[in-house]
């Protein structure tokens, strides 16, 4: 027989207190009458998910009352019970919501316990609001209304990081570095729009949660355990309450998918590799042998032993917080694999990755807005280190196709004249017209406007190109697309 709770079990952490708040006679699902004994110890805190599901409890509260209203609407409960049930579930809130409201791992999960104690604070309408309805229409329901929550706050974060992103790419529309390609020096280019980029990838990310938040957004509500109900609902009307913008219209599809959840995984992985990408990017422009950037100290921290240190250790902490929500997202996709309908107790388990990753999420996209704000650039750093790598080569190769030569001579006659600079220890810009003229008698004294590095960006100006000019209407649709995304998120269901 197993006795007592092997040590090796960490804590419960629920928001309070962790006793039983009474002592547990049935369970509010009423199984204990077909059992011969009660649950083994080990086996209840194997099987309870109180120590983590009470996050869910405010949408549990919501799922309850739109479900409770719906009940009474449709004749199933009667007018008394549904006040009840209102009463007893206000003072619920306010517990939870100060934080004194005692959870117990007899009563196995949220749902459980904030039936129990309803029934405890109102008598038989609490015991009536599970008409109709199963844990597992009420789980996914809350997981939806989670997951929803979870979607518009990332959405507003990412917002906030793209506007962190262009006024720095506004401030610096006109600054150079070298673009790099092998983390070679290519082309020079602006660090407006380099930053521009990133506005870009989160602009798709951006783009990806408000897609998600629609397959979120649909209520599994009275599909009950898995067949749907003998009482007369109105499933509308619960969905409805709830903010859903479409029923599930499958019961058993309802009880058991968790696709929803895995999307949202997805790109919320996504987002975490770009801000990984931007992160390795600060850390090398940070280290000395870049020294482009400096990040505000209030986000870097010194080292034990070495008294000259200062590391950048937020941008290094996100470039690796991708592990775990990646390992999240597979941990879902591995634990949906193969399950049969409908619902499966693995289910339970889509709940700490989910968590977890909304959190490192969260996190990371707070402090990366602040984080971006405080960077500071080193624009000489920069100019010198596109100057350093014979950038503008290009610049001379297309300056001689303008002039009549095809394009593959031009390059292997301005691949001569790098040549003879880097072993002259000088820049292009720096040879003589003379000494430019010995790879090609068609340059002229106007070759020097396109080997300067302003002139270079300057000349790229198209659509998607590195001029400042380009940058700065970039910039300006960026942040009309911003002021409009804001104000759609806004405007969505509660
Ligand atoms: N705690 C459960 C979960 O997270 C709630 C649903 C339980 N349903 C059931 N039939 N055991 O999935």
């Amino acid at each position: 027989m197993l006795t007592g709770v092997p040590s090796i079990f960490a804590p419960m952490s629920p928001p309070s207190q962790t006793s039983p708040q009474t002592p547990p006679e049935a369970t509010p699902g009423g199984w204990s009458g077909r059992f011969d004994e009660p649950v083994a110890e080990i086996v209840k805190r194997f099987t309870a998910s109180i120590p983590f599901d009470h996050r869910l409890a405010l949408h549990d509260i919501a799922g309850s009352l739109a479900h409770a209203r719906m009940l009474a609407a449709c004749s199933i409960i009667d007018a008394q019970d549904l006040a009840d049930i209102e009463r007893g579930m206000a003072q619920i809130r306010a517990d939870i919501e100060a934080g004194r409201f005692a959870w117990s791992l007899d009563l196995e999960d949220v749902h459980f316990n904030i039936e129990r104690r309803l029934t405890e604070l109102v008598g038989d309408a609490g015991k009536r609001l599970h008409t109709g309805r199963s844990r597992n229409d009420q789980v996914a329901t809350d997981v939806r209304l989670y997951t929803r929550a979870a979607c518009d706050e990332i959405l507003a974060l990412l917002g906030r990081l793209e506007r962190a992103l262009l006024d720095l790419a506004e401030a610096h529309a006109e600054t150079i570095l070298p673009g790099f390609t092998h983390l070679q020096v290519a082309m020079p280019v602006t660090l407006g729009h380099h930053l521009l980029a990133y506005v870009e990838m989160f602009a798709r990310d951006h783009e990806r949660f408000v897609d998600c938040r629609r397959r979120v957004n649909r209520s599994p509500l009275g599909a009950a355990a898995l067949a749907g109900t003998t009482f007369p609902i109105d499933r509308e009307m619960t969905a409805h309450a709830l903010g859903f913008e479409a029923v599930c219209r499958n019961s058993l599809d309802a009880v058991s998918d968790r696709d929803f959840v895995i999307e949202f995984l997805n790109a919320a992985t996504i987002t975490m590799m770009h801000l990984s990408r931007l992160s390795e990017e600060l850390i090398l422009w940070m280290s000395p042998r870049f020294g482009f950037i400096d990040i505000a100290d209030r986000f870097c921290t010194g080292s034990s032993i070495m008294p000259q240190k200062k590391n950048p250790d937020v941008a290094e902490l996100v470039r690796g917080k991708i592990a775990r929500v990646q390992g999240h997202w597979v941990a879902l996709v591995t634990l949906m694999k193969g399950q049969p309908l409908t619902y499966n107790k693995d289910n339970q388990e889509d709940k700490e990755p989910l968590f977890d990753a909304v959190d490192t999420l969260v996190q990371t996209l707070i402090i990366y807005a602040d984080m971006v704000g405080g960077i500071r650039v080193k624009a000489d750093r920069m100019r010198e280190a596109a100057r350093e790598g014979f950038a503008t080569a290009t610049d001379l190769a297309d300056y001689l196709v303008r002039k009549g030569v095809p394009f593959r001579d031009a390059h292997e006659a301005v691949a001569r004249a790098v040549k003879a600079a880097e072993s002259a220890g000088v820049d292009l810009a720096d040879l003589t017209l003379e000494q430019l003229r010995a790879f090609s008698p068609l340059i002229e004294a106007d070759v020097f406007a396109c080997l300067t590095l302003e002139g270079s960006v300057a000349a790229r100006n198209h659509l998607g190109g590195t001029a400042p000019e380009r940058v700065r209407a970039e910039i300006a649709l960026a942040r009309e697309r911003l002021s409009r995304g804001a104000a759609d998120t806004t405007s969505r269901g509660a």
